[in-house]
């Protein structure tokens, strides 16, 4: 247990060795946390709990730390097993413990734990009272689940947050303030291109909601991460920026080569690019990490694509990235492909049609090139290059 605040404890888990989260989707280079926090007031609440392969280690915990007996409330900001894992064996221990959550989420923690416990179904405003402190709870749906809310502890000014301003970063520290802050906005950012970019609406829409309340915030402790105490209105302020369009004026290069042929040409690309003064980012999608490769997409004004033909069609990891691409739903992005061919060549038709259905604008038609690229036609993609950084410069 640690005390974050006067009563308010931080009671989860470090798990250091995490690499892949949401299944095999999202990479976790430096391992992730399962905030779970218990207020120790008059009444005892705890607010969430930990992913499922930690609960005993957590329950035993907070028996030797509080007792389970002791707990007079469990709040659920929201029911994925990272944070609702617990929930099965934490209740069999305590069956009629109250479990306050949006309605959503007792919806929600029927179809995933096939439980009926004793909900209490909260909406934004409600309270609760713990003797010194108060807590607020806040409808968060689709931040990023429907069920999802935060909890404000008046009294203390602490709102916890769940995975809103979470990063997946295991350290031995606790708070923003006492990491190296490359490192933590390198996951901060990442966990929001990888995660909240589709929900960028309700970001917005929230923060204002948030805002307006007008309530002290002297710390923002969200279920993932480190705490954030130094100036804790800094990531919201920074959520403000990457929910309204975020790019960072740069152009990212997505190619997968068979024989290197495309790789010649997204070099080439690339010089062109960067004679508009444009910075310009180039990644191998089938050696490179999606994540890291998608929050470099976020940072982007522009994205090219490139894929060789194959048995009519694209290559594996052109696709892949694609279908990730579509499904964070950037917004204010150009776009365009290219890629090289032996005979067919359809590669540059589908991957252009795909990026079109990414929602991405496609602002040129693509390039191709048969077999090897002659010197001639690498001066050709330099030109490819030159106009379609020439078309972002006019857009920044
Ligand atoms: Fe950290 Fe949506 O779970």
């Amino acid at each position: 247990m640690m005390e974050i605040a006067n009563k308010i404890y931080w009671v989860g888990i470090k798990d250091w060795e995490l690499r892949m989260f949401h299944g095999e989707e999202y990479t976790t280079h430096r391992g992730s946390t399962y905030n779970s926090y218990l207020i120790k007031d008059e009444k005892i609440a705890l607010v969430d709990t930990v992913w499922t392969p930690f609960r005993e280690e957590f329950i035993d915990e907070l028996e030797k730390n509080v007792g389970l007996d002791k707990i007079d409330l469990i709040v659920v900001n929201h029911t994925e097993v990272d944070h609702g894992g617990s929930l099965t064996l934490l209740l069999d221990k305590i069956p009629d413990t109250p479990i306050y959550c949006t309605k959503k989420g007792a919806e929600m923690i029927k179809q995933h734990f096939h439980k009926d416990w004793n909900f209490k179904i909260v909406k934004t405003g409600d309270t609760i009272d713990l003797g010194e402190y108060k807590l607020v709870f806040i409808e968060a749906p689709m931040l990023h689940w429907p069920d999802s809310m935060m909890t404000y502890v008046q009294g203390a000014g602490v709102l916890l947050s769940n995975d809103a301003f979470g990063q997946h970063y295991a350290t031995p520290l606790f708070y923003n303030d006492q990491v190296d802050q490359c490192e933590l906005y390198q996951e901060a950012i990442k966990y929001y291109a990888n995660i909240l970019t589709p929900f960028s609406k309700m970001v917005r829409s929230k923060i204002e909601e948030v805002k307006a309340l007008n309530v002290p915030v002297n710390m923002i402790a969200p279920s993932h991460g480190v705490i954030w105490r130094d100036n804790p209105m800094q990531i919201v302020e920074k959520y403000d920026e990457w929910a309204n369009n975020y790019h960072e004026g740069i152009v990212t290069i997505l190619y997968n080569t068979m024989w290197g042929a495309t790789k010649k040409m997204a070099v080439s690309i690339a010089k062109g690019i960067e004679s508009t003064g444009i910075p310009t980012k180039v990644y191998n999608t089938g050696k490179s990490d999606r994540n890291d490769v998608l929050t470099e997409v976020f940072k982007s004004k522009g994205v090219l694509v490139a894929s060789s033909t194959v048995n009519n069609g694209i290559l594996a990891e052109t696709a892949s990235i694609l279908e990730m691409i579509k499904g964070l739903k950037f917004k204010g992005k150009v776009a365009a492909a290219f890629g090289s061919y032996g005979w067919s060549g359809e590669s540059v038709k589908i991957v252009e049609d795909f990026l079109k259905e990414t929602g991405l604008e496609v602002i040129m038609e693509g390039k191709k090139v048969k077999y090897n690229p002659t010197e001639e036609e690498l001066q050709e993609c330099e030109e490819f290059g030159r106009q379609f950084g020439e078309k972002v410069r006019e857009r920044l």
